[in-house]
Formats: structure tokens, sequence, C-alpha cells
């Protein structure tokens, strides 16, 4: 039983088709035009690129910042290395934050104490597609101007809070495209820009540092080099790809919604000493990205996942915290310490979650994972 196995939902052969006989299958193109207005209506923003990865998003928002000596951006430590890694490579230093335990979202209390006049960008992560405590933090970054919420919506899309979309509430939030996720197309993601100020000069970065898009919509009669910038395209064939996935969200989410609800009904009434099972708090609207238990401590989860591999069950644990990576010291800003990051670390344990898990395999995986408790 794969831990993952991405499924074919709509139209996506037939629109990538479409793409190689259509010639224009480089980036910016008539899908990836398609793509970003069926995100950027979802969402509500000024304007959304697409891009090679969500890493790429993730440093195109950093470029966007302009960032200084002597600036840091707040990071969770318990996230993927290039939530981090992306500002660390565009000058920033990190300082790492600690999660709260009922989403495993940035922590708004932990962020509040680490908030000076140094820190240009918090960053948070809508783990497993529930939304952080947004409320709270966009309550703490207040008053601090020179900050910038940028939301890493990876495993997001279509998620909600209190009714608005994830990926809605920062000046950019970015999304993932990669085979593990909900919506995908191999390698993909896209830098969503909720304010219409970044949207001329994110072109001009997007397009290699040139004022391309200018010169296309007749601004200026050449083109030329104006700004720093890369190489952050998406190709249409991958959009076209996507573009027939994006287009069976309803498809998509209610089978994942499906397989989610089947581990709670399975799990729920097990849970307790053994075990937790994952939270969605009030007001979430889940994106249905994983399901995850939270064993007692690290031995449980590691004999749990020990037994479940054994049953040819390829349940994971996530993330290992940064804080503490060989890498961190040197991009640290000052040392943190993220006490539940480190807990949750150690017990987290993800069951296989994928579009096309039957009900019956599911059952087996939690009647396994429940012996492996008991053992
Ligand atoms: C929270 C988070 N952010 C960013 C990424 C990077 O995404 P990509 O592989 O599209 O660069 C991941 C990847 O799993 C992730 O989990």
């Amino acid at each position: 039983m794969p831990f993952n196995r991405p499924s074919i939902e709509g139209a996506e052969l037939t629109y990538l088709r479409q793409a190689v006989e259509g010639g224009h299958s480089s980036a910016k193109g008539p899908f990836a035009r398609r793509v970003a207005e069926l995100l950027r209506e979802h969402i509500g923003a000024s304007d959304v690129l697409l891009t090679t990865s969500c890493t790429a998003a993730l440093e195109l928002a950093g470029m966007l910042l302009d960032l200084q000596p002597g600036d840091t951006v707040i990071v969770p430590s318990f996230t993927f290395v290039t939530t981090a890694l992306a500002f660390a490579r565009e000058g920033a230093r990190l300082v790492f934050a600690d999660i709260e335990p009922e989403t495993l979202g940035l922590d708004p209390s932990h962020v509040a104490e680490l908030l000076d006049d140094r820190v240009r960008a918090v960053v948070p992560v809508h783990y497993a597609g529930i939304g952080c405590q947004m409320d709270e933090l966009l309550r703490v970054v207040e008053g601090y101007d020179r900050v910038s919420l940028i939301e890493d919506n990876a495993h997001g899309l279509f998620g909600s809070y209190r009714g608005k979309p994830l990926g809605a509430f920062g000046r950019f939030s970015t999304l993932s495209f990669h085979e593990t996720k909900n919506f995908v197309c191999g390698e993909g993601g896209a830098l969503v820009l909720n304010h219409g100020g970044d949207v001329e000069r994110a072109h001009v970065l997007f397009d290699k540092g040139t004022n391309r898009r200018a010169f296309l919509n007749g601004q200026v009669d050449k083109y030329t080099w104006t700004d720093t910038g890369s190489s952050f395209g998406m190709a249409d064939l991958l959009a076209a790809y996507l573009l027939g996935q994006l287009e069976a969200r309803d498809t998509i989410l209610a089978k994942r919604r499906a397989v989610f609800e089947r581990y709670r009904s399975n799990l729920e009434p097990h849970a307790g000493a053994d075990f937790e099972i994952m939270r969605v708090p009030q007001g979430r609207g889940p994106a249905y990205h994983m399901f995850y238990v939270l064993l007692p401590d690290r031995e449980l989860r590691d004999r749990a996942l020990r037994g479940l591999n054994q049953e040819g069950i390829l349940a994971t644990f996530h993330y290992v915290p940064l804080h503490a990576a060989p890498k961190a010291q040197a991009f640290m800003a000052t040392p943190t310490a993220c006490p539940v990051t480190e807990a949750i670390s150690g017990r987290l344990l993800r069951l296989p979650f994928f579009n096309g898990i039957e009900a019956d395999v599911i059952d087996r995986v939690c009647d396994t994972f429940l012996g492996c408790t008991r053992a």
C-alpha cells in the first residue's frame, strides 16, 4: 500500500495533447492563463503567477521583499526546508517560531514574543490543509508596518478559515502542485499576489528581470533588463495537465473528504491514551490534504510505523525540526526554543492518503494501526 498515488481525474490528457499541438508549450501560455484565472477568482487575488514549484514561488516572494542586511524572517520550525531556505538565500536571517498543538500551525503567542523592528516577514504554513490561527496572527503583526504576511499554502488550496479561502490573508501566498499534493502536475507551484501594487514588479522578476510584459502590452517599444529576477515560469504542458485537475476539484475534494471521514470515523472511537487523531477546529474548512495521528511518544510512534511498514503499509513521519537541523545555525538570527515542534515531530504519523484509496483498504490500514498501538 503506497503512501500516495496520483490519479487522472478529468481532462488532463486531452488538455496536455492540446498544449503540445497548440505550439505554445513554454511559460505564460494559454493553459497557464486559464489556471491562473481559476485560482485568482477562487482566492479573490490581484494576480497569480504559475511557477515551477512552491519553492520557486517562495523564492519569488523573498525577492519581492527586497531584503536588506540585518532583516529577519519568522518561519515555523515545523515545516518543509524551503519555507525557510527561500528567504535565507535572499539574505534574510531566520527566526524559528514554534507551532501550537491544535492545528500544528505557527503559534501566534510565540510570534508576538519574537517580533521586532528587524522582522520583514512572517510565514505561516496551513499544515495538513487546516488553517492556522489567522485572526490571532493578523492581530500580532498589526502595527509592524515593515512585516509582510506570506502564507505557505502548499497543503491548503480550497481550504478556508472563517469562510475566507486560505491563501487570501497574506500579502503573498504560495501553492504547490508537486505529485504529493491534492492537485498535481508533477512539479509545480504558484505565487498568489493579494496586493495590486506588487503585480507589475512581480511580472518583471518572473520574466527574468525584464520588462517583457510591458513590451507585450505595448507600454514600451522594446524590452530590456530592468530588475533582478529568474526563470520561474511553469511550462504550459504542465499547466494544461493542472487545469484538468483543477476543473475536477469537486470530484477530487469529495474523494479526499470521504477518505478523511472514513479514517476519522474508524479511529475516533479508539482515540484516547494510546493515540490522538488530528483536529479540525471550529471555523476551519479543511482542504483534506492528509490524515495524521499523534502517538504518546517517539518510541511508540516508531513502533507503530515499523508495524505498519511490516504489513506493507507505507505510513510515514513528517517534518524534522528545522531549528535543530545542521544548516540552521548558518542562517539563524538567534537561537529559539520550539518544544511543541520537537514533541510533535516525534509523535506524528501520517496514514496513506490519496484520491483512489478504497474504503476496504482504509479499514485494513486502521485495523493494522490499532493492532500496532495495542501490541
Ligand atoms: C509546507 C510546504 N511548503 C513548501 C513545500 C515545497 O513545495 P514544492 O515541492 O512544490 O517546492 C512543501 C513540500 O512538500 C511543503 O510541505
